[in-house]
């Protein structure tokens, strides 16, 4: 396992986003949703790095192209807060396509929030990007499979405290 990110860096990016954040919203009714379950680990400490009142949610889904080829998404588990008039900020651990990212600003605008955005520890430099415009990047990284700080390789690896690299088996 190779280091990409170590810990002391992650740590540094999300109290600088942490002030971004708290001036962004400081006049604004602030919703933090956390994108499961990825985003579990860095949603936790991005949330205590904004200085601010605000609500938390969870939501949970996965996105898929429906006949009409556009995104569609299955939801796993809903939001219990409504949103209608709140700013939200979507917390992820990274953003690849994108492709699930846009359908949830979708579906999170059509409820009637006043605005939605996104914060993503890791932005993946790909070439077919469908959604390429998240509003907080961690960290810009190349095209290759991370682990840890909450991300995955089937479902071991997330309690990982930074972002490695796995060695080619
Ligand atoms: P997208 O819709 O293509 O942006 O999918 C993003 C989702 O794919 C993320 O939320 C992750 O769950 C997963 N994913 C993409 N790249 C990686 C990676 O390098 N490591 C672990 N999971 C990844
Ligand atoms: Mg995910």
């Amino acid at each position: 396992m190779k280091t990409l990110i170590s810990r002391e860096e992650i740590q540094k990016r999300i109290e600088s986003l942490g002030k971004e954040l708290t001036e962004y919203y400081k006049d604004k009714d602030l919703t933090v949703v956390c994108l499961l379950n990825g985003a579990m680990i860095f949603a936790s400490d991005i949330m205590r790095a904004i200085e601010l009142p605000l609500q938390y949610d969870t939501f949970a889904a996965s996105s898929y192209v429906n006949t009409s080829s556009t995104g569609e998404l299955k939801i796993r588990s809903n939001l219990k807060l409504p949103i209608e008039n709140r700013h939200v900020l979507l917390i992820d651990d990274i953003l690849d396509t994108g492709f699930t990212m846009k359908c949830i600003i979708e579906e999170f605008t059509r409820k009637g929030a006043l605005s939605v955005k996104s914060c993503v520890l890791l932005n993946k430099k790909i070439k077919d990007k469908l959604f390429s415009a998240p509003d907080w990047v961690g960290f810009e990284i190349e095209d290759e499979f991370v682990v840890g700080y909450g991300l995955d390789y089937n479902e071991e690896y997330r309690n990982l405290p930074f972002i490695g690299v796995l060695d080619q088996e």
